[in-house]
């Protein structure tokens, strides 16, 4: 979850890679650090804290020397978040400079082994025996000190290596963690995600796997480890720096939150043809389909909320047992599933490690695996059986929004396409299905546009301290994300509940005015709903409920409702998750957090 750039031309490099850095914050923002070679040496300037830490040290890069260079930012794993832990690390006697993505799982063994030969070490950081062991085993060749460096190391890594003997190089290598190459004139560049270098270049190598890529100014070379060459296609991306800024907005979550019309409307239109769903994606056929016994999902955090609202939905409509698993967990509780067993992994990055590798568990006992990704090309989708992408454009913010929005979408969509070849949906809910997924995007539109009336509830709360979120059934499962985003923003203590469980222990918590937000949309428990409302209401609570436009007598109970358009009930998580994001994007707004970077988390958690 670091973020990589690289630099290699004739312009001075520093500027350059602090840019790209700035693009990359969003992958980790505890330190960071840029290495330039300055004609006589491998100079390394970084600092502890955020990138403008280091803007200030180099005046924007413009006080380094040197037309090659690496750079980083990094989210601590292994060493606590200091300046000597940032990266770039240098090797003992200044030969080596790396940058690293991933984790180095033996690094202590190899350490060990440095150790005892006399090799000293200056950080904490499983990274730095990478650097060392360059120099410890170099032999006059930059590329075969490398290859044989990386034929020692477990674990995941993107790594983009210097050698002061090797000026005019930058070599690159992949396992586990992405990394690409952009192809530009007379320079090139290194990065680990496309928005770092996309103001120079639209042309990309993505690398695969154990791959290495030898950078020069006038050319890039692809190779196995055998020094095979190996023929790259040139990726041309598509879509536009701007879709990856801020749009004139104050954070990239209001910009995303706003954008997610569009990117239900692109994952759902993209999907039904003359009224039908197309899902040519899944490679399965409808015998295997019809084969399966049971489906297993697995996801992390906000997807994994997707998940749990996804087993009521085919559980419902599907009448097959779902189980879902936080990946954490499912890797360790030896799941008993087979290939009877349809997987479905969730995920906006396509590159958290214990989604990664809770999918690979499940692929390893014969279950098919279809990802469910937002970012082309990731791990997760390489490594899939099957992948649906999420077409919601590239997500900055750390907490997901649009990613969360487009990802239920996929699960309408799946809903409804097994539903009909399991033969549990008859014509005429088809044509409902397929008319409310269409009218989705604007009805999530119209709650958009009441964005200012939410504010002023926001206005009203944001100085809580506890909020409750309580729900039945779907709305249970979308109290888990409302709760989260609140919590994970705005720092406020918050926890979620079913709503029938609350009187099993939590009611003791509710005291004078603590806030209960509820969940009533689902038309099936609403009156269920309407009694554990009236419970909290009993010990003091104060509730502000969500409820459907024809939910009137909710405002009665309350006094504070939010009304959201009535659609079919399993697709009502999509309309009811918005006015919570606003909620707690204006919560935290009034309360002065740092919304796009909360602090102790990363967008894409790419370590177990
Ligand atoms: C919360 C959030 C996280 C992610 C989780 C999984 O707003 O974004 O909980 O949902 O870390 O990440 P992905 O979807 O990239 O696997």
């Amino acid at each position: 979850m670091c973020g990589i750039v690289g630099y290699i031309g004739y312009e001075q490099a520093a500027p350059f890679l602090i840019d790209g850095l700035e693009k990359l914050q969003y992958r980790g923002y505890d330190s960071a650090g840029v290495c330039t070679n300055d004609g006589e040496k491998l100079i390394v300037e970084k600092e502890q804290g955020k990138l403008e830490e280091l803007q200030d040290m180099t005046d924007n890069g413009n006080n380094v020397k040197g037309t090659v260079g690496i750079g980083h930012t990094r989210w601590a794993t292994h060493g606590r978040p200091s300046k000597e832990n940032a990266h770039p690390h240098l090797s003992q006697s200044g030969k080596f400079a790396v940058v690293h993505n991933g984790i180095i799982e033996n690094y202590m063994p190899l350490k060990q082994h440095l150790l005892e030969n006399g090799m000293t070490f200056s950080s904490q950081t499983d990274t730095e025996v990478v650097v060392q062991l360059l120099e410890y085993y170099y032999d006059g060749s930059f590329i075969d000190t490398v290859i044989k460096v990386v034929s020692m190391l477990k674990g995941s890594y993107a790594l983009g290596i210097m050698c002061m003997d090797d000026p005019d190089e930058i070599i690159a290598v992949r396992k586990g963690s992405p990394l690409i190459v952009g192809i530009g004139e007379k320079e090139n560049y290194l990065a680990s995600d496309v928005p770092a270098i996309l103001d120079k270049t639209r042309n990309i190598y993505r690398l695969d796997n154990d791959e290495i890529a030898v950078i020069r100014r006038d050319g890039v070379s692809v190779i196995d480890r055998n020094k095979n060459n190996i023929e790259k296609s040139v990726e041309i991306i598509e879509w536009d720096i701007d879709a990856a800024q801020k749009g004139g907005y104050e954070h990239f979550m209001m910009k995303e939150i706003m954008e997610q019309p569009k990117a239900v409307r692109d994952t759902v239109f993209s999907r039904i043809k003359d009224d039908r769903v197309i899902l040519d994606e899944i490679k399965l056929t409808p015998e295997q389909i019809r084969d399966f016994q049971k489906i297993n999902i697995i996801a992390c955090g906000s997807a994994y909320h997707v998940g749990v609202v996804a087993k009521y939905i085919f559980e419902k409509i599907l009448r097959k047992p779902v189980e879902v698993d936080i990946a954490s967990e499912f890797k360790y509780r030896d799941p008993i599933i087979d290939e009877k067993t349809l997987t479905i992994v969730i995920s906006q990055s396509g590159e958290t490690a214990d989604t990664k590798e809770a999918m690979e568990e499940a692929q390893k006992l014969g279950s098919h695996a279809i990802a469910i990704v937002n970012v082309v090309g990731s791990t997760i989708a390489s490594e899939a059986d099957s992948v649906i992408y999420t077409l919601a454009g590239p997500e900055i913010a750390v907490a997901t929004t649009k990613a969360y929005s487009a990802q239920l979408a996929v699960i309408y969509l799946m809903a409804v396409y097994f539903g009909d070849i399991l033969g549990k949906i008859n014509q005429e809910d088809y044509k409902y299905y397929i008319s409310e997924l269409k009218s989705l995007p604007e009805k999530i539109k119209s709650i958009l546009e009441t964005s200012e009336s939410i504010k002023d509830i926001a206005q009203k709360y944001y100085e809580c301290k506890d909020i409750f979120f309580i729900g039945r059934n779907i709305d249970y499962a979308l109290s888990l994300e409302g709760s989260l985003k609140l919590k994970e923003i705005s720092y406020i203590h918050s926890e979620a509940y079913a709503a029938g469980e609350l009187k099993h222990g939590t009611i003791s918590l509710i005291e004078d005015g603590t806030l209960v937000i509820a969940l009533a949309t689902y038309g099936r428990l609403y009156e269920k709903v309407i009694s554990n409302i009236k419970e909290v209401q009993t010990r003091g609570a104060s509730v502000l409920a969500i409820g459907c436009e024809d939910q009137t007598e909710l405002n009665k109970i309350t006094g504070n409702t939010i009304f959201i358009p009535k659609a079919c009930d399993i697709m009502l998580p999509s309309l009811a998750v918005v006015p919570m994001q606003l909620l707690a994007y204006y919560v935290a707004s009034f309360k002065g957090c740092d919304i796009d970077k909360p602090r102790n988390l990363a967008k894409s958690v790419t370590v177990e």
